[in-house]
């Protein structure tokens, strides 16, 4: 959801924004945009599309500097035109700045500008703040015109600010978009993440909301909007620039995909007491006592994240006895929930700063509820404004198409299930079982993926059709919903995820045989009311794939291909059965020549209402 880079500091700045902007394409790649303080100026380069364009743009131009700032979108407001780009700039062509974030209020004052006499030349909300800045900058210095514009705004935004009248400063603001600090030995490089800073330090300051900090190339200054003074810690990051890159892969979904078995393994790491049947969980500790006398638990999360919450709903219901409910984000900030000091809403984001989740965490606060976090990006706002919580330790997932932050989001909600099981009803025997059965899945992980090739040869064969129906029963109906969404996202097929028992009431008038079914049917439960679903699609002339338990040899004379996956416990299956139908949208997507890391209209972290 748009990413921004600055650097200050003795090095050419250059290369460094242009290497950060590319780490943070992810984040929207609809246009992308420089500014540099080169020969005494600031020079602007904008270009329309990925980060790649601006690169053939800027190429064999002489711009050389140490301080500068740079942008890649996401378009809110405005179409994907050069001119919207971002840096954006005043009347007189002296500030320049990134934004991410949207401001609310951007009519009403663009019309008063409008009227002193401002001239615009974009259509996005942003290009307000640099007007305002020069309107205030017209009676005070830079910083102080700065605190009294963001007094003028309200909405989302992380900032950063450059001013030809001001050489040898960045200055930059946060309020709900995220923005990171990175101190260098010379210098400063901030970002709206840690991708781009983890090549050149491991030292950042995050920037909480309401602070503003002045950075020169040898020191910072932060501040709070009423201008106070904040002293700041600077915590370590503990992911690699080579996690952090593609090692060879030809994307970073297909490495993602295949990292997911170190990935589970680093989120049970040290948590699992398999011999006592616990999970020990040490970001939950203080609350303890809390979680101990918990009678429902709200789920807030979005995307991906939400499915992995709805796969949580099934395993904490059976296992941990807790009424759990699982809600989009989007909808529980605006409707008006039921919460008190029994619940506990929990956050799953994989990035930590989705603002839709972010919002409802805070709603859940102000009512009074317990906020938990299953997090992936360490000292992420959701990780840093929740009560308490667990990181996933999955490591960078770069890919648009979440994949690994999911399956490793199903073990942090199975061990949250042997936390608050095994501080209720549960057996030692349960608690023992699901913890023998989770230490097994990387495993079990890792023969599935021993099978891509298999995987990519169906999904070659159903690579022209252009809908399916992704049927699932129990815990594998939000895998269905997951499966759709995958190749949704990244092969802009469209795709129903739907539960099993559902298909009759609707969607089964789709189906023909030009509407193919990838239907689970893992050997558990409801394996039987699966079959007698996959009848009813195979009587309509619908082609069927399953997803099934190894040794099924019943399901391959009924359905068209079969794909295997180990058996496990029933409520670990969705942490193997979603691996298949990951590969599978993946190689989809590969075969129709699509961008799969950067798919059309889709941000990686969406940090906008
Ligand atoms: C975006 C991404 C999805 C992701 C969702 C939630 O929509 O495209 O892949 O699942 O945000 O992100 P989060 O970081 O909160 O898990």
């Amino acid at each position: 959801m748009c990413g921004i880079v600055g650097y200050i500091g003795k090095r050419e700045a250059l290369p460094i924004l242009m290497d950060g902007l590319k780490r943070l394409e992810y984040r929207g790649y609809d246009s992308a945009g420089i500014s540099v303080f080169s020969g005494g100026k600031v020079v602007t380069e904008r270009a329309v599309g990925k980060v790649a364009e601006l690169e053939n743009k800027i190429n064999g131009k002489k711009i050389s500097g140490c301080i500068g700032i740079a942008h890649t979108r996401w378009a809110t407001h405005g179409k994907p035109t050069e001119k919207n780009a971002h840096p954006h700039c005043d009347c007189q062509k002296n500030i320049f700045l990134v934004h991410n974030g949207i401001i609310e209020n951007y009519k009403e004052l663009k019309e008063d500008l409008e009227k002193a006499g401002h001239k615009f030349s974009s259509e996005t909300d942003t290009e307000i703040v640099a007007h305002l800045i020069e309107e205030y900058e017209k009676q005070v210095p830079l910083k102080e015109a700065v605190w009294r514009t963001l007094a003028h705004i309200s909405g989302t935004y992380g900032l950063a600010i450059v001013d030809q009248k001001n050489p040898g400063k960045i200055i930059i603001a946060r309020n709900g978009s995220p923005l990171v600090l990175g101190v260098m030995e010379d210098g400063y490089i901030i970002a709206s993440d840690i991708a781009p800073i983890v090549c050149y330090t491991d030292r950042v300051i995050y920037l909480d909301d309401g602070e503003m900090a002045e950075l020169t190339d040898e020191s910072h200054k932060i501040t709070n909007f009423k201008r106070k003074k904040v002293e700041k810690e600077i915590s370590k990051i503990d992911w690699s620039v080579e996690e952090a890159e593609k090692k060879g892969y030809p994307h970073f979904m297909l490495k993602e995909i295949t990292e997911q078995p170190e990935a589970v393994e680093n989120s049970i790491r040290g948590r699992l007491v398999a011999p006592e049947g616990i999970a020990k969980l040490g970001g939950l500790r203080d609350v303890a006592e809390k979680t101990r006398h918990l009678k429902r638990i709200v789920v807030v999360s979005c995307g991906t994240s939400y499915y992995a919450g709805l796969v949580g709903k099934y395993m904490l219901e059976e296992y941990a006895g807790i009424r759990t409910d699982v809600e989009h984000a989007s909808e529980f900030r605006y409707r008006k929930p039921l919460l008190d000091e029994n619940t506990a809403v929990v956050a799953i984001s994989q990035s930590g700063e989705t603002a839709d989740t972010l919002a409802a965490i805070r709603e859940a606060k102000n009512k009074g509820a317990l906020t938990l976090g299953i997090v992936n990006v360490v000292g992420s706002t959701i990780a840093r404004e929740t009560d308490a919580g667990v990181y996933n330790h999955a490591g960078p997932e770069i890919g648009v198409a979440s994949t690994k932050a999911f399956t490793s989001q199903l073990s942090i909600l199975a061990l949250l299930t042997l936390f608050l099981g095994r501080q209720r009803e549960m057996s030692l025997v349960t608690g023992k079982r699901i913890a023998e059965e989770l230490a097994e899945i990387p495993h079990l992980m890792r023969r599935i993926l021993k099978k891509a090739n298999d995987i990519k040869m169906i999904a070659e064969k159903y690579s022209e059709y252009s809908n399916f129906l992704y049927l699932g029963r129990k815990y594998n109906y939000p895998i269905a919903m997951e499966g759709a969404l995958k190749i949704k996202e990244i092969s802009y097929v469209h795709a129903e995820g739907y539960p099993f028992g559902e298909m009759k009431h609707g969607p089964i008038a789709l189906i023909d045989k030009n509407f193919p079914t990838m239907a689970i049917a893992t050997s558990d439960s409801v394996y039987e009311k699966t079959l007698s679903g996959i009848q009813e699609v195979k009587a309509r002339s619908g082609k069927v794939i399953a997803i099934a338990t190894k040794g099924d040899r019943e399901i391959q004379k009924m359905v068209d291909d079969v794909i295997y996956i180990p058996k496990t416990l029933e409520m670990l299956t969705p942490l193997l059965s979603v691996i298949p139908l990951q590969l599978f949208a993946y190689y989809c997507a590969v075969s129709k020549g699509l961008d799969v890391d950067k798919p059309r209209n889709l941000a990686k972290s969406v940090t906008v209402e």
